[in-house]
């Protein structure tokens, strides 16, 4: 693509390299907590008729953009894009969160899940990355991604949320060569989204894990770390997606920072149960670190929000490879004043703390 980047500190923070300030978004940063959302959902219908209209994903992707010093933008689009054109059948019943209608739970099910065809199932997601890419002008870099394969198996087995998703642990300790299976198909499909979303002009791909601190050490490294690093090694052989610097979170996993450092991805997310000192500690200079204001701080009073973003920047320290975010994503109830006000506290203290 031809446009010239105009804002690449994202893209210098997960190379390592120095940078004016502190780079800085929000996971989450399009959603709820946001009115011109609101309203654009409302347009749409629901949550789905959103996210599958390309004008409209686009148009709520720049929404936060156009209100905030926001270093990077991030496709909008949901995780389970890909379970529902596996033909799991995904609906969002209002304010309860994901379901399938047909949930994955038998050999017979699984068996039947081929990956789904990027340019016909998925071509709403990759028109989406192509409009924005166009819409951004080179504002700033566009990042993709996709959930884990443990995470979509988390919710294609459950059929829907779940506090400790038992039925997919359950499959993994009594069938694990059906639990591999599974993942193994959901890491090829991982792999050709980020693949083909890199090649509908996607400029970084990070990975959400959400549910891998569910597992204890042995089963994160057998069910979660593994089919991740598999989605790394696949990125890294096509020519579309190697160039893309590639972030890994999972929530909850602060103690597996090292293992997943050796996957070669550029970057870890960090959620805020953990230090940014002990975690670069753990990680030495291998990747760069996202992260990791706890989002209720979002609810506090401005003087606190700005005290605790200094509190996180002071954490990393004055090295190069930080990006600053949430440790989740935003809730909805928080005041959009209150992400002006941590923006550009970021942005202010990141460069005074380069001296
Ligand atoms: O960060 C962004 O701005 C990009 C958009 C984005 C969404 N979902 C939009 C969305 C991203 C990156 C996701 C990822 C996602 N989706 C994850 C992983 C990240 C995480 O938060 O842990 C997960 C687990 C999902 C699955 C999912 N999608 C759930 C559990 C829900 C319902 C929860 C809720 O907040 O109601 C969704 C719906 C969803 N995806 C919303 C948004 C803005 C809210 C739906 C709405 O507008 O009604």
């Amino acid at each position: 693509m031809s446009d010239i980047l105009k804002n690449d500190r994202f893209l210098r923070a997960l190379r390592r390299e120095a940078t004016d300030t502190t780079p800085v978004w929000v996971m989450r940063q399009a959603g709820r907590y946001l009115p011109e959302y609101r309203a654009t959902r409302a347009r749409a219908g629901n949550f789905m008729g959103l996210a599958q209209n390309p004008e409209m994903a686009c148009e709520v992707t720049l929404q936060p953009l156009d209100r905030f010093e926001l270093d990077a933008a991030i496709l909008f689009s949901d995780i389970l894009t890909i379970p529902d054109a596996m033909g799991l059948g995904l609906s969002f019943a209002q304010g309860e969160g994901p379901q399938f209608a047909h949930p994955v739970r038998t050999k017979a099910d699984i068996e039947r899940l081929g990956v789904p065809d990027m340019e016909s199932e998925l071509r709403y997601v990759m028109d989406a990355v192509r409009l924005i890419r166009r819409e951004l002008h080179g504002r700033v870099p566009l990042i993709g991604f996709s959930g884990s394969p443990w995470t979509l198996a988390c919710y294609m087995v459950e059929g829907q949320g779940s506090r400790d998703f038992a039925r997919l642990k359950a499959m993994c300790w009594s069938e694990p060569s059906l639990a591999n299976q599974l993942l193994d198909t959901l890491a090829r499909s991982v792999s050709a989204y980020l693949i083909a979303q890199a090649a509908a002009g996607a400029q970084a791909l990070m990975v959400f894990d959400t549910w891998g601190g569910l597992l204890g050490p042995a089963p994160f490294r057998e069910f979660s770390l593994r089919y991740m690093a598999q989605v790394v090694d696949a990125l890294k052989a096509d020519a579309a997606s190697r160039d893309l610097p590639v972030i890994l979170f999972s929530k909850g996993a602060g103690r597996h920072l090292a293992a997943m450092a050796d996957t070669g991805c550029a970057g870890l997310g960090v959620d805020w149960t953990i230090d940014l000192a002990d975690a670069r500690g753990a990680v030495k200079d291998r990747v760069a670190l996202q992260g990791n204001l706890d989002p209720a701080i979002l609810l506090a009073t401005p003087e606190v929000i700005r005290r605790e973003v200094r509190r996180v920047l002071d954490s990393y320290g004055n090295h190069p490879g930080h990006v600053f975010n949430l440790g989740h994503g935003i809730t909805p109830e928080v005041d959009p004043e209150h992400v002006k006000v941590l923006v550009d506290e970021v942005h202010a203290y990141g460069r005074q703390l380069r001296g």
